[in-house]
């Protein structure tokens, strides 16, 4: 569990969280949401230590990370896993490479004991026998699963996702955001995921932090989204007018009306029924 209170953080002029305050749950895919440039990315870089907030504390399983010495964070730290926007791989490395290297950096293990682990994880992620391709070999989709891969290899306890579905096309994305979802049940994680994408809060949103200009506007799951009122949260989830119908429909099939022939002729008139 990730808890964190009153965070802000400003670059000079420019504040661009306020007053930040969530949990983020054990186990499940905790989401942040919001318009570009609302401050996903930089709430995310708070929390794992690479910006450090103005105001405010964050705290993991019960103890500050706010107040936690280098060698304690250093430790935290080999228990985080992350996948950058983009996956950030090593162009110059292989596959195996890749995914070895925070092996490499937080221990000393054999090569052989390494290889088992990458094979691992590879297998977790789908993606056997390919050790000794480059990433640019690779699809987006293949890159995202290495960069998962990578992530996962140190059994974290913490797993921070930036977009992982950015530059995917949809199908992929779910076969992404399922992936990421079974391993925080399967490893019982707590995951923080940030993203604008649509597909990816109605699939695996069950903790969502909806940020609007740095500000925590709403929280809730999936379900709360349906019959949110939140003029914001409606207008940047549901941003088109197809959309806005399928919101409207889940909420009167949710209400019971849809089996009600005459409700259900009026709807496919247009008619806005409440
Ligand atoms: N290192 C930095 N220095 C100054 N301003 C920054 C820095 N990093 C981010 N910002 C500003 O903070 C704001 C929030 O940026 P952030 O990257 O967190 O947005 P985001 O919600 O992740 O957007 P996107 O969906 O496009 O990834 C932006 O206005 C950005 O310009
Ligand atoms: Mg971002």
């Amino acid at each position: 569990m990730i808890e964190f209170n009153h965070i802000r953080k400003s670059f000079g002029e420019k504040v661009v969280l306020e007053d930040v305050s969530h949990i983020m749950e054990t186990g499940k895919c905790n989401l942040i949401i919001g318009q570009s440039g609302s401050g996903k990315t930089v709430m995310q870089k708070c929390l794992v230590g690479l910006f450090e907030p103005d105001e405010g504390e964050i705290i993991y399983d019960g103890v500050s990370f706010t107040d936690m010495g280098i060698e304690q964070r250093k430790e935290l730290r080999q228990q985080i896993g992350m996948l950058f926007q983009g996956s950030a791989l090593f162009d110059s490395m292989t596959v195996e490479q890749n995914i070895m290297f925070p092996i490499d950096m937080f221990t000393n293990k054999p090569f052989a004991e390494k290889l088992k682990q990458v094979n691992e994880v590879l297998e977790r992620v789908n993606l056997v026998g390919i050790n000794k391709k480059f990433p640019a070999e690779l699809s987006g989709g293949m890159k995202k699963r290495v960069g998962i891969a990578r992530a996962i290899v140190l059994n974290p306890k913490f797993l921070f996702c930036d977009e992982p579905n950015s530059g995917l096309d949809p199908q992929t994305s779910m076969v992404i955001d399922k992936l990421i979802l079974d391993i925080t049940r399967e490893f019982n994680m707590t995951t923080v995921i940030n993203t604008h994408d649509m597909n990816s809060v109605m699939e695996i949103g069950e903790n969502i932090l909806y940020l609007y200009k740095g500000k925590k506007e709403w929280s809730g799951n999936k379900k709360d989204i349906i019959f949110s009122k939140n003029e914001r949260l409606n207008g940047f989830i549901f941003a088109s007018e197809f959309l806005q119908d399928a919101k409207d429909m889940r909420m009167l099939e949710a209400k019971g009306k849809i089996d009600d022939n005459r409700d259900m002729n009026e709807l496919l008139n247009g008619d806005k029924l409440v």
